[in-house]
């Protein structure tokens, strides 16, 4: 992709992982991009202007005067410039900031006088990410149009704590704008942004356990990352999004409008019935186990009582149950994990299920499935088969929803 002439505005506020920032500026400029970094001046605490001005071969901006020279910086034009705002890191406290309208710094005056989509990428100690003050700011900023989060991920943080919070990687970050501007560049593509608001989605994700007895129980291996990434794209293009999650390590992303957790395949199918008759788009993300012993036994079955065999009985298929009552108005989405005759076993499933639109992913093939942070996918759906290539599952998430959009809108 040409990246010459793209103008990107960097705004770098005060956290550890401002190193990160000198990463994506080289990312950049190695790709073609202009970057003008503008600074908050805790930022510079972590890293020196010298640093950020020789990579991005531009000066950079902090205060609104450069009292050195007597300059005015030009908060409104910088706003206008740029094609794309870019906030990485970006502070609980400005993320407060952006939130509550307040302009102390040249970072915000720029940030409020933009005209141009603006990202952030928060990063944080995990109190201060799961604090509901910080959750009100970044549902405050999802819900507007033209912004979009990108994480924060989960894993090691500077205080030594462990989960969410980390700035999301810069590869990620740089993956996902070149993604961003080719699928703008495509004028066939339908806008991106803010085009389900006011539409209600409801996701399934992760697996269910189904209780052998009060220790052991069958499950499999999804860890829900491809359908709390969906739930998180939804959120990003204002839809208001119902999830229904299996036991999974993940925490739910913020702003969601329910959220309910299950362990196994009885209660996720009871979950979806509640929210059946209200959901515009249904998503059956969750790797639900088809069979569940018929009797739990209670407390934990005794080695010595030797090997018996557990006898099984079907789990209702949630899908499929939905598919057969289905408004003509409501769109359903179902998934599809195979490891042989895929697309066969996925157009029997689209069909026999009553699906507008199956993603198929193959265990197969290196990349896709269960746990990873990627996944290559076909899409079968009215308008053909579509195969989308490996990408982390946020980006796969957000080509899903453009297909659904192509087709729930314009079919
Ligand atoms: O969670 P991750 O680690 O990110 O992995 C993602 C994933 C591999 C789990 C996901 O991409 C995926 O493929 N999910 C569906 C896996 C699956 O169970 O497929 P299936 O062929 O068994 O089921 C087909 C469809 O029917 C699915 O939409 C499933 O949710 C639904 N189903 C199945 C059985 C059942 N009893 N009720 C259902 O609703």
């Amino acid at each position: 992709m040409d990246w010459a002439g793209r103008k990107i505005l960097l705004g770098i506020t005060g956290s550890i992982a401002a190193y990160k920032a000198t990463w994506i500026i080289r990312q950049l400029k190695s790709k073609g991009a202009e970057v003008q970094v503008v600074c908050s001046t805790d930022a510079l605490g972590f890293v020196t202007p010298l640093t950020l001005a020789t990579l991005s071969e531009r000066p950079v901006y902090t205060e609104f005067v450069r009292s050195d020279q007597g300059e005015w910086v030009n908060h409104v034009a910088l706003g206008l410039w740029a094609d794309l705002m870019l906030i990485a890191p970006c502070s609980a406290h400005t993320l407060a900031k952006m939130a509550g309208g307040l302009c102390d710094n040249l970072l915000m005056a720029v940030y409020l006088s933009a005209r141009c989509p603006v990202w952030f990428a928060p990063a944080m100690d995990l109190d201060m990410w799961k604090h509901p003050a910080t959750s009100r700011n970044v549902n405050e900023l999802i819900s507007r149009p033209n912004h979009r989060m990108l994480g924060p991920a989960s894993g090691a943080l500077a205080s030594g704590l462990s989960g969410v919070g980390r700035m999301s990687e810069p590869q990620e970050i740089v993956d996902a704008m070149e993604q961003w501007w080719l699928s703008t560049n495509d004028q066939a593509r339908p806008p991106v942004l803010d085009t389900w608001r006011g539409k209600k989605v409801l996701i399934t994700a992760g697996p269910t356990r189904e209780a052998i007895d009060d220790v052991r129980y069958i499950s499999n291996h999804s860890s829900g990352k491809m359908g709390y990434t969906l739930a998180q794209a939804f959120l990003e293009q204002g839809a208001e999004v119902m999830l229904i999650s299996g036991p999974v390590s993940l925490s739910p992303p913020q702003g969601l409008q329910s959220f309910v957790a299950v362990e196994s395949a009885l209660e996720m199918h009871q979950a979806v019935e509640k929210y059946q008759e209200q959901f515009n788009v249904g998503i059956f993300c969750a790797a639900v186990a088809d069979f569940r012993p018929v009797h739990k036994k209670d407390g934990k079955i005794k080695k010595k009582d030797g090997v018996s065999p557990i006898a099984l009985v079907a789990n209702p298929d949630i899908l499929a149950e939905i598919g057969r009552n289905k408004r003509a108005d409501q769109f359903l989405v179902g998934f599809a994990l195979e490891t042989e005759n895929g697309l066969a076993e996925a157009a029997r499933k689209k069909s026999t299920k009553q699906c507008d639109l199956l993603v198929l992913n193959h265990l197969n093939d290196p990349g896709a499935g269960f746990g990873l942070d990627t996944n290559q996918v076909t899409l079968l759906s009215n308008m053909g088969i579509t195969e989308l290539p490996l990408a982390p599952k946020i980006e796969i998430a957000r080509q899903i929803i453009q297909h659904i959009t192509k087709c729930y809108f314009h079919s």
